[in-house]
């Protein structure tokens, strides 16, 4: 464990979602702070260029943008998964920057679910191991990592496939297990990036109304998407071109029209404490 910020985990500001602290003061659950990002090469590329953006809990953000604006690296940056050549990325508050690589995993494990436009589900594993993998890196015993992959899988609405493989089922199934991976271990957001890029039509809605549905029971998500009639189905829409953001319709509650009302309610609470964060901890 690194002695440097735990202690600023008691600040009642981290508590996301705590009723008694003041929307005003609450910390997002992720800030972006003039972000840049280079990618070595001849030129090297500016895939971002001075990018700023604070999600708060409870929000559903689309991310729009033509491919090579620099969507899946926001993305990577905002999901821990890469760091910026410059400016600041906080999680919940945390500064990654001042992390190091093992504590930055462990706020990544615990805080942050992914699904991806591949799925990248374990093909030879069941459905139930591929949704409870996603609690092995928070030190979660087996025995609850199954029951509460079984209470993800219900939430997707695939409770009754729990002991197929991902070669026994549909791709808008294979994504939702994806989905129900990224939940289990219930983080402070859920990143997507093209969620129904491999999709038909149809499915691509359904797993939209899934998302939608899983927003109303509490999740904060984002969406990245080339699609704009996706991101219109966000209640906030985030325009990204050339590494900048052109145009962000804002935080529900910070515009007349977007109330905080269309916010979520929290349906558990993420709360950082000292004791919360065992970091280094052996999953048993
Ligand atoms: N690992 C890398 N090395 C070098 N350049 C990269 C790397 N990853 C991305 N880029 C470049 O950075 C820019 C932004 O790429 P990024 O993948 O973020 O775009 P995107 O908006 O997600 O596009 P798409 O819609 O096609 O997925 C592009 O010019 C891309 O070629
Ligand atoms: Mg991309």
């Amino acid at each position: 464990m690194t002695d440097a910020w735990p202690h600023l985990l008691d600040h009642p500001s981290l508590v996301a979602g705590n009723d008694s602290v003041p929307d005003a003061v609450q910390l997002p659950v992720v800030q972006v702070d003039d972000v840049t990002k280079s990618y070595p090469g001849e030129p090297p590329v500016q895939a971002l260029r001075g990018v700023n953006l604070a999600i708060r809990q409870g929000e559903l953000v689309g991310i729009v943008g033509p491919s090579g604006s620099g969507k899946t690296t926001l993305l990577q940056l905002m999901g821990t998964l890469d760091r910026p050549t410059g400016g600041r990325v906080r999680i919940t508050g945390l500064d990654v920057a001042t992390m190091a690589d093992d504590d930055v995993a462990y706020l990544r494990a615990t805080r942050i679910g992914f699904v991806f436009q591949q799925f990248f589900l374990a093909e030879h594993s069941t459905v139930i191991d591929n949704v409870a993998v996603g609690l092995l890196y928070a030190g979660v015993p087996i025995g609850q990592r199954r029951q509460r992959a079984v209470e993800a899988l219900d939430r997707v609405g695939l409770g009754n496939r729990a002991t197929a493989r991902p070669t026994q089922l549909s791709g808008g199934q294979r994504q939702r297990v994806a989905i129900a991976r990224a939940l289990v271990g219930r983080p402070a957001m859920v990143l997507a990036d093209e969620p129904t890029g491999n999709l038909d039509q149809a499915t691509g809605q359904s797993i939209l109304a899934l998302i939608e549905q899983l927003h109303q029971g509490g999740s904060t998500i984002v969406v990245i998407t080339h699609d704009h009639t996706i991101a219109e189905r966000m209640i906030r829409k985030v325009e990204i071109l050339d590494g900048q953001i052109v145009a962000d319709s804002g935080a529900a509650g910070t515009d007349p029209r977007r109330p905080w009302a269309r916010l979520a309610q929290p349906r558990t609470r993420v709360a950082l404490t000292a004791s919360d964060v065992r970091l280094g901890e052996e999953p048993s």
